[in-house]
């Protein structure tokens, strides 16, 4: 039985007032859950996140990662330094950075490598647009995102990893893929991790981020290879992050 993760991914928002006040909702609120629950925040606020979420049920961690250790990069940032504050998570792959940064399906194995080597867990975001949806290669495009991340691993690193299926074309447009078909794609993703080690295939967490909401988390979270959602909007209002949380418990 592999536990739930619900993670909020803040993307480009917030401030050092408004975090405060997210967080002490998320803390004042959360209790003791069952599932994992964490925030991915802009690199800025994560001495912020430190401060304030140590000790409480909620890790924290950032939203991409350098494929380089450490040198001349300007407004790169390092997994070390992610691992200086105590980051748990990384993401890595999110289609923003595929499509505003150009990461292709190489550089992103290359961040989820780096984010191992660092001590973090990569969360690895696949997910396809409408138009290879509608042109039916969702199956082809996961695949490939996740087999180049793979194939740059250790058989033995793949339990360390957690992956989330955004499909493209639901992300921040209140279109939710149906729970039959975010859990064809997870059960696809499964596969294709079974196929590398079984044994890390069983313990791997596969998230579904794209508009997952407070009266959709449940259905969504029922299925057998659903375990957890990455969530942007919602991860913003602190009653509805936590209105996530407790149908993950
Ligand atoms: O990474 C989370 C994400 O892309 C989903 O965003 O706003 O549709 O929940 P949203």
């Amino acid at each position: 039985m592999r536990r739930k993760l619900i993670a909020g991914n803040w993307k480009m928002n917030g401030s050092l007032t408004a975090n405060e006040i997210l967080l002490a909702g998320i803390k004042a609120d959360i209790g003791r859950p069952d599932c994992a629950v964490a925030v991915c925040v802009p690199a800025p606020y994560l001495a912020q996140c430190q401060s304030l979420l140590n000790g409480s049920p909620v890790a924290w961690g950032g939203q991409d990662i350098s494929v380089h250790a450490s040198g001349a990069y300007t407004g790169e940032v390092a997994g070390a330094m992610l691992a200086d504050f105590r980051s748990t998570y990384v993401i890595v792959g999110h289609s923003e950075r595929r499509s505003c940064h150009g990461e292709s399906n190489e550089v992103v194995a290359r961040k989820a490598a780096s984010a191992l080597a660092s001590g973090l867990t990569p969360i690895v975001c696949v997910g396809e647009t409408l138009e290879e949806r509608e042109a039916g290669r969702t199956g082809d495009v996961v695949a490939a995102q996740l087999d180049a991340v793979l194939d740059g691993l250790q058989a033995e690193q793949i339990a360390k990893l957690v992956i989330a299926y955004e499909p493209v074309w639901a992300i921040g447009t209140g279109k939710t893929a149906t729970p039959q078909m975010a859990e064809e794609v997870h059960a696809l993703l499964r596969s294709r991790l079974i196929a590398r080690n079984p044994g890390a295939a069983e313990v791997v967490q596969i998230l579904y981020g794209g508009s997952m909401k407070p009266d959709n988390a449940a259905e969504l979270m029922a299925m057998p290879n659903i375990d957890g959602g990455l969530i942007g909007g919602a991860s913003l209002k602190a009653s509805d992050f936590l209105a996530i949380v407790r149908a993950a418990c």
